[in-house]
């Protein structure tokens, strides 16, 4: 413990911290957390600290109390530099009125119209699935969470580029990692255009914005983003992509995710079912079957909880701050990893556990020990979206389909940006 109330390596033991973390981000907040504890600081360059915060009151000051004194990180940079000025990583001005712009369409109430067009979508390919065979669960429903995003925002048919999609991102999700600790990390574009392997990742990508925007039958959300007369032809570009990357990836890795709990949780698996039967009888989900889905929703939660597809959410701080008890001083970099804060076991008994029953009913947790979607103004733009989908998605799925974890095939777990199996996920797809 320092002088600043809050423990950590010395500068010197830092550095090998700092190597870990390049290899195996994810891995190392938890070993720092379990050596250090909840507040850990980690020495960064001359005068420059970073912090690994993992209880509820830390990011309920810096995301929601003090927002004011964040921006997002450095660590951002990478991830910048291909998004640009879209949503997720505009500050000020920009992101004020890309929000005020995009945010009616994700309103409840709006929302709620793409709901028939997220369950055909998954009826659709279910439909496809062969009976009793592998199938790579993760790569089908990148696929389906694409095809959802893009016909109900753009209207467009994206089904058919997610391989290609799929693998641009693992490029650059690996990058984003390394580019992070490379001195002198760039937000800017051309450096990364010229990385091997990356170049023609971010070609993809471009090519299949330039396909959506070009696309004539627009959808709703493309209409609006021309027509607001808000956003410029550049910024267009930006956030067209960071709609269709941030709205599908973290999305399919939650459902993923899901479905590898439920092979490995038979009770969970069967009162799902049980209820989806009961509830649906034979035909597809609406809207208005959500509410009537408790246990469907509870398993999803618990799935986010345990692995929060966007697992840790980092600020630089602008000016001092107090942050619990925690003297952060102006320059630091701070994480409030969802992943830690989920399994702290302070707020959540036995929490490595899949326990969906502690989202049934009144949820006795305080409000930011849980936070999937973030917190504060820069809360999940998508949060109400996404749970619709999954929720349909997962019952539209479970009516009709079982998926069994290969036996013997161990699931490696991938965390840069977002936190997901690694590679492919074999899965067997049984009719029920
Ligand atoms: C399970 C699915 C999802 C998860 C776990 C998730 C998680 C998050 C989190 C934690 C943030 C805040 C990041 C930060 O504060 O630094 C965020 C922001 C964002 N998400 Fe999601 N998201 C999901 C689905 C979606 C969907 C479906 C969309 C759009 C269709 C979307 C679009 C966005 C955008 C645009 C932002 C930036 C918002 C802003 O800063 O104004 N997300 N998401």
């Amino acid at each position: 413990m320092d002088e600043r109330g809050v423990r950590g390596p010395g500068a010197f033991e830092a550095v090998r911290w700092w190597g870990r973390m390049a290899r195996s981000p994810i891995g190392t907040y938890g070993a720092l957390a379990r050596r250090y504890g909840d507040a850990v600081r980690v020495p960064f360059g001359p005068n420059r600290a970073f912090f690994l915060l993992s209880r509820p009151e830390h990011a309920e000051r810096i995301l929601v109390a003090n927002q004011d004194n964040y921006v997002k990180a450095f660590t951002y940079r990478p991830l910048r530099a291909v998004l640009g000025d879209g949503l997720l990583t505009s500050e000020g001005e920009t992101w004020r009125r890309h929000r005020r712009v995009v945010q009616p369409v994700f309103a409840q109430r709006h929302v709620v119209g793409f709901a028939s067009q997220m369950a055909e979508t998954a009826a659709q390919a279910v439909g496809r699935w062969p009976d009793g065979v592998a199938l790579d669960a993760a790569g089908e429903l990148r696929r389906l969470t694409l095809g959802i995003v893009g016909r109900a925002l753009f209207g467009s048919e994206l089904e058919g580029e997610a391989e290609r999609t799929g693998r641009a991102l693992e490029a650059l999700q690996r990058a984003a990692v390394v580019g992070t600790f490379l001195p002198g990390a760039t937000a800017k574009r051309g450096v990364y255009q010229r990385v091997p392997g990356l170049g023609g990742a971010m070609k993809h990508l471009d090519g299949m914005v330039q396909r959506v925007v070009k696309g004539s039958s627009g959808g709703e959300l493309l209409n609006l983003l021309k027509e607001s007369g808000q956003i410029s032809e550049a910024e267009l570009r930006d956030e067209v992509l960071t709609l269709l990357l941030a709205g599908h990836e973290t999305t399919a890795a939650s459902l993923a995710w899901t479905f590898m709990l439920l092979s490995k949780y038979p009770a969970a698996r069967d009162r799902l079912e049980d209820e989806v039967d009961k509830v649906l009888g034979g035909r597809e989900p609406t809207a208005e079957d959500v509410e009537r889905l408790p246990w469907t929703k509870a398993v999803l939660s618990e799935a986010m909880r345990l692995y929060p597809p966007a697992w840790t959410i980092e600020r630089d701080a602008l000016e001092d701050d107090e942050v619990a008890g925690v003297r952060v001083p102006a320059g630091s970099t701070i994480a409030v990893p969802p992943y830690l804060i989920h399994r702290n076991a302070e707020v959540w008994p036995n929490p490595e556990g899949f326990q969906p029953e502690r989202f049934m009913g009144e949820q006795a947790h305080p409000r930011y020990a849980y936070l999937p979607f973030g917190g504060g103004r820069r809360i999940c733009v998508g949060a109400g979206f996404a749970m619709l989908e999954a929720t349909l998605v997962l019952a539209t799925i479970a009516r009709t389909h079982r998926l069994d974890l290969v036996p013997g095939v161990a699931v490696p777990v991938r965390a840069e940006i977002t936190f997901r199996p690694a590679g492919v996920l074999p899965m067997r797809v049984v009719r029920r």
